[in-house]
């Protein structure tokens, strides 16, 4: 059996939720690589929903080992909420998660310092979700940061105080009101400490005994690869590497131990938050995929932008990533449109581009060109075969491998685990056997 990455392919809530969640019963253990809480990963079982933050999705398989890697940031009182969540639905999740050490903590001044940074006028908000996650990893390049070993050890009291000042005096720079808490907050985080404790240990080396032991491992991406800090929609990204390379940072895993790559992919795109979206539809289409996809964050409720699928980001996404096969989701809310818009090619300054551009200014003149295809106009949701779907739902998948250059190997009609399909002969079908 292989180890396997499963990650974003756009800009994030593709689905990848329902997905590692239906591909983990084939693994011994789910590995998170980074982001934090800012991700929401829903996952359907039959009535039952849940909304993964930090803890992956892996968890809701008994018997599978959920791991959060040292890529991850946490913020402990978000982890032990969840933790509780999942507790009172009847999962072990003490026995079934492990947490690195060498994962960095997220403390209240982090939001706050967010707050700075969002609010100044001279800087162009990057819609965040507020949870603090850009301000921790900025402390964790600048060699500052707080890790779990440290919240664990004696020797936090005094890691602590000095970030704390250092934030005070930020805040104070900044003319801000509200005082960086210190004694309050050591209380709770030595509290929070002793929950967490029994369930820290270096997971590199955990992961590492497993896949020695001939075990599997499904590394599951948070965010997308265009909200990636190097490759995505800079600086509109979020603050870690959400692409595949991410995977073998984040857990300390080498990359000579993968067997293969998974992007998910909507059949159409969305976004959260600000940041150049050259297929964007500003229109009443859009808003009807955004009711059809009940296009909402499941993190902070904001309505997704939503747009149509994007052939050169695809394009790109599949080479810095080096996808093996793709996941396309929400096929069924596709159902009802006559015809199904998709980019095909960018133009910027009057000429075509076959590549991403790396500048803000380029990326939002980019005029998106579009083919449209024949919608299908018939439901979807119940098919269970990918041979039985409509004869243009079928020509519209060909259209998107063809043009990606990357194959399909399932497809997603629905919310529920057991409304997916398999690509028969497919190379997914061959590294999940
Ligand atoms: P993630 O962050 O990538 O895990 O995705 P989210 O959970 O944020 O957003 C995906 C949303 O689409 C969730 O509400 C899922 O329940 C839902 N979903 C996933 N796959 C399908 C599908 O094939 N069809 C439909 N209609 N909904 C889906
Ligand atoms: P999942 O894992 C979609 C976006 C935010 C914002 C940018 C930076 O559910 O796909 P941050 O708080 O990370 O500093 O915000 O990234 N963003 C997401 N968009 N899905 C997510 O996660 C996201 N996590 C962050 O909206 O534009
Ligand atoms: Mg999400």
């Amino acid at each position: 059996m292989s180890n396997l990455i499963v990650l974003g392919a756009q800009w994030g809530d593709e689905g990848k939720g329902k997905i590692v969640d239906l591909l983990s019963e084939k693994f011994d253990a789910v590995a998170r690589y980074q982001g934090g809480h800012n991700a929401g990963h829903t996952v359907f079982i039959g009535e039952k929903k849940f909304i993964l933050k930090l803890i992956p999705s892996g968890i809701l398989r008994p018997g599978v080992l959920a791991v959060i890697g040292n890529g991850v940031v946490i913020d402990p009182a978000a982890l032990l909420q969840e933790i509780s969540g999942l507790e009172s639905a009847g999962i072990d999740v003490k026995s079934q998660l492990r947490i690195s050490n060498r994962a960095h903590v997220i403390f209240p001044f982090h939001r706050t310092i967010e707050k700075i940074s969002e609010g100044r006028a001279n800087r162009i908000a990057i819609g965040t979700t507020s949870r603090g996650i850009g301000p921790c990893y900025e402390d964790k390049i600048a060699r500052r940061g707080i890790r779990i070993a440290d919240l664990v050890d004696v020797d936090f009291q005094s890691l602590y105080c000095a970030l704390a000042e250092d934030k005070q005096l930020i805040a104070d720079a900044f003319q801000i009101t509200e005082r960086v808490d210190f004694s309050e907050i050591l209380e709770t985080y030595k509290q929070f400490a002793e929950q967490i404790r029994p369930m820290t240990c270096d997971t590199a080396h955990l992961l590492n005994t497993a896949i020695r032991e001939g075990k599997s491992v499904l590394f599951e991406g948070a965010q997308g690869t265009m909200l990636d800090i190097d490759f995505g929609t800079y600086p509109f990204v979020t603050s870690s590497s959400a692409a595949a390379g991410g995977a073998c940072t984040g857990t300390g895993v080498a990359p000579t131990k993968i067997d293969g790559i998974i992007g998910v992919s909507k059949a159409y795109i969305t976004r959260v938050g600000a940041g150049p979206f050259p297929s964007e539809d500003v229109t009443e289409l859009g808003e009807r995929i955004r009711i059809a996809g009940n296009e909402f964050g499941s993190v902070t409720g904001r309505p997704r932008r939503c747009g149509w699928f994007d052939v050169p980001l695809l394009r790109y996404t599949g080479e810095v990533n080096g996808f093996d096969s793709l996941v396309i989701t929400k096929l069924d809310v596709l159902d009802e449109l006559e015809t199904i818009p998709v980019c095909v090619a960018y133009e910027v300054d009057g000429k075509t581009m076959t590549q991403m551009p790396a500048s803000t200014r380029r990326m939002e003149s980019i005029k998106p060109i579009f083919e449209r295809l024949p919608g299908w106009n018939r439901p979807t949701r119940g098919i269970t075969k990918i041979e039985d779907l409509p004869t243009e739902a079928r020509q519209y998948l060909e259209f998107l491998e063809e043009k990606t250059g990357i194959e399909v190997g399932s497809v997603s009609n629905g919310p529920e685990r057991n409304e997916t399909m398999f690509v028969p002969g497919s190379k997914l079908e061959r590294l999940l056997s």
